[in-house]
């Protein structure tokens, strides 16, 4: 059975840029806000650092504009930069009127330490800085009238007037997979935003939940979209090392707070790399660890804070220090087995200060939105804040929208006549970890042109059996997954391919330069790449 659903506003995303929407237009429209699993599945939840903003009164606007431009390696869209850092203070009082229980110390927040900046600006709670957001948010969000939460509900396609053969440009919902019943619904709505999140999950290792596949910039791209810059895909440089550990993050703030980074012999190794030693920008120290792994062939480095104070590492890191401990490391008296994983996707759906795509009525923001702040290589606690700053500016704009805009009513269900059950699941993961392996093993921290060429053979090749699988069969969300990692891993191959020297977090062996004249790979829609009409 098919269902249709109407609403003004859809957002696809329940993570902090989705719930910072649908809280800012909550009194003016009907919302639905869709999560592919449950509200707390994306990266919102797992973020431990913080939010930079300017708070400290020795502190300046412009030195956080100019600490975002020198860590995204001088690629960083100015307008962008400087709209995101001066919105940084309000962004932070409005999470606080939401309740978000920061950290405090006499009285004040308290600021601590990441990675490239000059100053303490990261507003944290304690640890678990996502997490005190998100539920704050979700709590809200539970308790406003207007706002639809939609769990298990996964975003297929867009629906655009393009597909459906209608004049104009416009989006005018999505396509949904409820995961528990394996219905496909239409969604009908005025305004869509993607707000979708990022694509690690295309690298082997990553610190970000299964969820991170891209589906917001492999929808936006399929409806015909430009997507920019998806060369530079962060890796943190300390996720916790360790069989049972998948996807724990040892956060910057460990670092901030003078943690130090050991050889297993021992010996700190940072300050060869950089002068900023530990406190370099991400993609300098996960570069080094990444070297010295390579160099002495070990499987992991150390990070240890063991100096500090037991009191003051548990009551800063709680959340580190329990899962450490059920590991059987005690990070009061040993240093932290540590690599470096996938972390966050510095590309994404080409969208400007207010969220709008290349498509009328289709906004994109928080990490699955390309807006030129990050660069070739984000600022530690930049994303958090992006999400509030842009998801912000989104709603100021859609609000003056909605009233001169409609439901598009003729929009025909989901065909699923042509399509069996399929009797080889297997393949969706064998292809999956095949994608995924080859993504961290050729189009990693460190890449080279012949490197790339073999992903791209491999990746061509994946995406003609997905393709055939996906026409063929009824769709679940692994298969929706894996489609959407597979296109978005061809689009990461090729803006790598296409960006000849070294920058940020884009690191190739045979262009190890930054070349004189700095390049935007941006790229456009390929009509091949098109999914059949629905
Ligand atoms: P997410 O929070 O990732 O939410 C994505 C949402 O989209 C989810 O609800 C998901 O279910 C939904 N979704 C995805 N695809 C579909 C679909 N097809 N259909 C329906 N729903 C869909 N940044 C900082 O600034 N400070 C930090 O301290 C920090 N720490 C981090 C620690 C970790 C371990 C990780 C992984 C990231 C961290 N980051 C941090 C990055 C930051 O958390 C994220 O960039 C940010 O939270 C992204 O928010 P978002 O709202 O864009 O997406
Ligand atoms: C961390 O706590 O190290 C993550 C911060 C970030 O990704 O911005």
């Amino acid at each position: 059975m098919q269902t249709e659903h109407e609403f003004d506003v859809l957002i696809i995303g329940s993570g902090a840029a989705g719930l910072t929407l649908a809280l800012k237009l909550a009194d003016k429209a009907k919302i639905a806000v869709l999560s592919k699993g449950k509200l707390t599945s994306g990266s919102t939840w797992l973020a431990q650092g913080g939010v930079a903003a300017v708070i400290d009164a020795l502190d300046v606007e412009k030195n956080h504009a100019k600490d975002t431009l020198t860590a995204g390696s001088h690629l960083s869209h100015n307008d962008a930069v400087n709209y995101t850092v001066e919105h940084g203070r309000e962004s932070i009082d409005w999470l606080i009127d939401q309740g978000v229980p920061f950290s405090h110390e006499n009285g004040q927040l308290h600021l601590t330490q990441e990675g490239g900046h000059s100053h303490r600006r990261i507003i944290h709670a304690a640890d678990a800085t996502g997490k005190a957001i998100l539920q704050t948010l979700i709590d809200r969000a539970s308790a406003c009238e207007s706002i639809h939460l939609f769990e298990q509900s996964m975003a297929i396609d867009l629906i655009t007037s393009e597909k459906l053969g209608v004049p104009g440009d416009y989006c005018l919902g999505a396509y949904v997979l409820d995961s528990g019943t394996g219905e496909i619904h239409v969604f009908k709505a005025k305004q869509t935003i993607l707000a979708t999140g990022g694509a690690s999950k295309t690298y082997l290792y990553t610190s970000n939940s299964d969820g991170a596949s891209g589906d917001g910039i492999a929808m936006a791209w399929r409806a015909g979209c430009r997507v920019a810059n998806l060369e530079f895909n962060q890796f943190h440089p300390t996720c916790l090392y360790h069989p049972q550990a998948k996807s724990f993050l040892v956060s910057e703030a460990v670092r901030g707070e003078g943690g130090r980074l050991l050889l297993p012999d021992g010996t700190p190794f940072m300050h060869k790399f950089d002068d900023r030693g530990e406190l370099a920008p991400r993609d300098i120290v996960a570069r080094a660890i990444d070297h010295e792994m390579k160099r002495l062939g070990a499987d992991c480095l150390y990070l240890d804070i063991s100096h500090r104070d037991d009191d003051f590492i548990k009551s800063h890191f709680p959340t580190i220090y329990q899962r450490c401990k059920e590991l059987g490391i005690d990070m009061c008296n040993q240093p932290i087995p540590v690599v470096p994983a996938a972390h966050y996707t510095c590309g994404g759906v080409m969208s400007d200060i207010h969220g709008n795509t290349d498509i009328e009525g289709l906004y994109a923001i928080g990490e699955t939105a390309f807006t030129g702040l990050h660069g070739a290589n984000r600022l530690a606690s930049n994303s958090l804040l992006e999400c509030i700053v842009f998801a912000s500016a989104c709603a100021t704009q859609i609000a003056t929208k909605l009233a001169n805009t409609f439901v598009y009513p003729d929009i025909p269900c989901w065909d699923e006549s042509q399509v069996t059950d399929s009797d080889e699941d297997v393949i969706i993961a064998h292809n999956w970890d095949e994608l995924r392996r080859f993504m961290w093993d050729y189009v990693g921290i460190v890449r080279t042109d012949k490197r790339l060429q073999r992903a791209k053979h491999r990746s061509d090749l994946l995406q003609g059996e997905i393709a055939e699988y996906y026409s063929n069969y009824k769709i679940s969300k692994d298969l929706l997954e894996l489609r959407n990692l597979a296109l978005v891993s061809q689009l990461i191959i090729q803006s790598a391919m296409l960006r000849k020297e070294s920058r940020g977090l884009h690191f190739t062996l045979d262009y190890p330069q930054l070349s004189a004249q700095a390049r935007d790979t941006i790229l456009t829609p390929i009509n091949y790449m098109w999914p059949q009409k629905q």
